[in-house]
């Protein structure tokens, strides 16, 4: 599939540029980057970013593997961060590969007892860039062309036991928690780190749900 552009009067998302390296490297410099992102390179080398935007993030758009999108303001090309959306297993394609996502398993749920095709969503803000809501804008952009599309008909997002900055934008997008596990996929080291996790379907109603951690919901 060639890049899909969403846009809202707040958020533009749209196919990251090779431009956007020198920014994808400076903020993957922050700390919290390698420690929440199960696959990011670290340490984090400007050629790690180069090839995320001129390799990687085309290449998964051609070959329906990861839809990945630039985060940028209504106004102005300045990239914010970045938000993706894994193709499911049995879709168009197989898995998702290793891209700068939370790093969570996509495939088919079959809660309910009915198969649902299950994409999962990572995402990630420059530091200067938190705190504003902006996420949770870009992940209901992108959940709702997945659901529209007919892409998947559930999500599944996850983050390591203590991302309270992940979950709570998750809780505001209208994930419902589902438990607590082993990280589906191996972060860099080969750990399964204790991860939080969540689910939204396609008819949820995106409000957001009970039964998520206390620590999450805050006070
Ligand atoms: C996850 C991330 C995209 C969320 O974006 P954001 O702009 O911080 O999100 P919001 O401004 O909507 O903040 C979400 C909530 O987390 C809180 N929060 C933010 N940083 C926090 C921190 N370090 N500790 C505790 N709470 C935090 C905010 O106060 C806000 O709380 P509220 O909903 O009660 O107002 C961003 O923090 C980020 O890029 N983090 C590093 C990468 C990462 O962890 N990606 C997710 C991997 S699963």
């Amino acid at each position: 599939m060639r890049p899909v552009e969403l846009s809202s009067p707040l958020l533009c998302l749209d196919a990251p540029r090779p431009a956007d390296a020198a920014l994808v490297f400076e903020y993957c410099q922050d700390p919290v980057m390698p420690r929440y992102l199960a696959r990011l390179p670290s340490p984090y080398r400007f050629e790690d970013a180069t090839d995320f935007v001129t390799g990687y993030v085309p290449d998964a758009w051609a070959g329906d593997l990861e839809y990945t999108w630039a985060v940028r303001g209504a106004v102005g090309p300045e990239l914010l961060g970045v938000i993706s959306l894994s193709v499911p297993v049995g879709s168009a394609a197989s898995v998702a590969g290793p891209g700068v996502g939370s790093g969570s398993a996509s495939g088919s749920d079959s809660q309910s007892g009915t198969a649902r095709r299950t994409s999962s969503i990572g995402f990630w803000l420059g530091g200067a860039h938190r705190g504003r809501g902006l996420m949770v804008e870009a992940q209901r952009l992108v959940l709702d062309w997945g659901f529209s599309t007919g892409l998947c008909d559930a999500v599944h997002w996850e983050c390591v036991v203590g991302n309270l900055a992940s979950a709570r934008a998750a809780r505001k997008a209208g994930f419902r928690f589902t438990g607590q596990g082993p990280a589906g996929i191996a972060y860099r080291n080969g750990t399964h780190p204790p991860s939080w996790k969540g689910a939204l379907h396609a008819t949820d109603d995106r409000t957001p749900p009970a039964g998520w951690p206390a620590e999450v919901v805050g006070a």
